[in-house]
């Protein structure tokens, strides 16, 4: 059997990922295997059609291609997402359609599922058959029963394609065709009270709906608002994942681009952010990727704290609940209060338009001053993922992440609390006695109520 691995990690052969494809490899030597360093080369593959042309024959040739990638960003790495537009805009779907896939990440877990589904969903686009996805831990390769775990599952999807399994279609095709949206008259009524509102787009092409969309919103302010568009600013490429960020927050392009100083100068310094684009395939544009990725730079803590921001968005984003889900959990993580995402997916363009004033004026209302909705499980449980990390094996990579953890003493296990510590001993012991059990669980809602029910009542 012939097996395709394209390989997802800027760091080409040093890449962790890489690691469980070629041990699948080695331990399957009746099937033989082509690695393609994917995200690395993407530049070439940009540029010169042979090389992309040589991938492209790989997969037709293939039994089954295996998509392995590290987690960047809730997603795949920019760079493996513009390898994926360029398969749509350069028509090559045929090469692809009818392949048995899989899907392989290497991750701490934070958000693998969202990148996972956008893979799937992909193979589905490219009417792929796709069997499943395995997202391994970073070190998971170490320990034997995960060998073990990944080694089975290489064996399943082997054994799917030579049996040729039935495979079902999982997420159904985009139905695109927004119309085009015209923006009303300005309506200058608003003021932003001395606050800095900055809007980011990729959009190049001025006559498109997110530039339609953005004037929509700026009219409404009666001082200018700062645009600025992505690809107006010198960025020289894609992270890197070399973690040099990881020891004191300067990445490998410092000087060298001006991603850092746009990044530190602009958006940080905002009050209000707006992020404008459309989407691509199931996600923003690789540009837009670029930016999230390249914002990694600030590893592991939030940069937009207390900050009010938007979503303005150019396409399907009702079908893609996991970009949906993406956008809120990146609010969460920031620690911002995510105001609203207005899509020109439905409705009148002057539907549109009273959405984007509404939206404007929820973002500068004095209300909306330092306030943050409470975190989901996406801001919570992401958190403590990343705290887990740095506390453990990460720590010595990332020593800025620990300080900052440290000093907002977010390092909050196994907690102090004796009073608790006491009580689950005492009541922990009490439960066993069946007398004393019957009437604590009879109490037990009453007990629950209290102390909130107090608070209610008397503060
Ligand atoms: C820019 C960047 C973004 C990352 N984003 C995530 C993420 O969203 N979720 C996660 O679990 N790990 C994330 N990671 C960690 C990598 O996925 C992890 O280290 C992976 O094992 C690297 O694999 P590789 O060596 O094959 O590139 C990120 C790492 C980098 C450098």
């Amino acid at each position: 059997m012939n097996i395709v691995v394209l390989n997802g990690s800027p760091k080409g052969e040093l890449s962790v990922t890489l690691q469980y494809a070629r041990f699948a490899a080695k331990k399957f030597p009746q099937h033989s295997f082509r690695f393609f360093s994917i995200a690395q080369n993407i530049k070439r593959l940009e540029r010169d059609a042979a090389v992309f042309q040589e991938v492209m024959d790989a997969v037709k040739e293939a039994d089954g291609v295996l998509w392995a990638f590290p987690l960047y960003f809730q997603l795949v790495s920019s760079q493996y997402k513009r390898f994926i537009e360029l398969i749509f805009v350069r028509q090559q779907q045929p090469a692809f359609a009818g392949k048995y896939t899989a899907s392989l990440s290497t991750s701490v877990h934070f958000f693998d599922h969202t990148a996972h589904n956008y893979i799937h969903a992909i193979c589905d686009d490219l009417q792929m058959k796709y069997v499943g996805a395995y997202s391994a831990g970073m070190y998971d390769l170490m320990r034997k029963t995960e060998r073990k775990r990944w080694l089975d599952f290489a064996e399943s999807f082997f054994d799917s394609v030579s049996r040729q399994i039935p495979v079902a279609r999982v997420y159904p095709p985009l139905s695109t065709g927004t119309s085009i949206f015209q923006p009303g008259a300005s309506k200058a009524a608003l003021d932003a009270d001395g606050k800095k509102i900055l809007v980011i787009t990729d959009e190049q092409n001025q006559a498109g709906n997110i530039s339609a969309m953005i004037k929509s919103f700026t009219g409404n302010f009666r001082k200018e608002v700062e645009v600025i568009c992505l690809t107006d600013i010198d960025i020289k490429g894609g992270c890197l994942g070399c973690c040099k960020c990881g020891l004191d927050n300067v990445c490998e392009y410092a000087g060298k681009d001006g991603f850092i100083d746009f990044y530190n100068e602009k958006v940080k310094k905002a009050d209000i952010v707006v992020f404008a684009g459309a989407i691509h395939d199931r996600y923003l544009s690789a540009q837009w990727k670029t930016f999230f990725d390249r914002s990694f730079f600030n590893t592991h803590m939030p940069t937009l704290i207390g900050k009010q921001i938007a979503f303005l968005i150019s396409g399907p984003l009702g079908q893609i609940p996991n970009l949906r889900q993406i956008l809120a959990a990146y609010a969460e993580f920031q620690e911002t209060n995510l105001a609203g995402i207005v899509t020109d997916e439905t409705g009148s363009s002057g539907e549109i338009d009273l959405l984007l004033t509404e939206l404007a004026g929820k973002l500068v209302r004095p209300i909306a001053d330092g306030f943050m909705p409470p975190m989901t499980f996406l801001g919570i449980g992401g958190r403590k993922i990343f705290r887990d990390e740095v506390y453990g094996m990460l720590r010595f990579v990332f020593q800025s992440d620990h300080r900052y953890y440290k000093g907002r003493g977010l390092y909050d296990f196994p907690h102090k609390n004796y009073k608790a510590r006491r009580l689950n001993l005492m009541m922990t012991m009490l439960t066993k006695l069946p007398p004393f059990r019957k009437k604590f669980l009879k109490m037990l809602k009453d007990e629950m109520v209290k102390p909130i029910r107090h608070v209610a009542d008397h503060k």
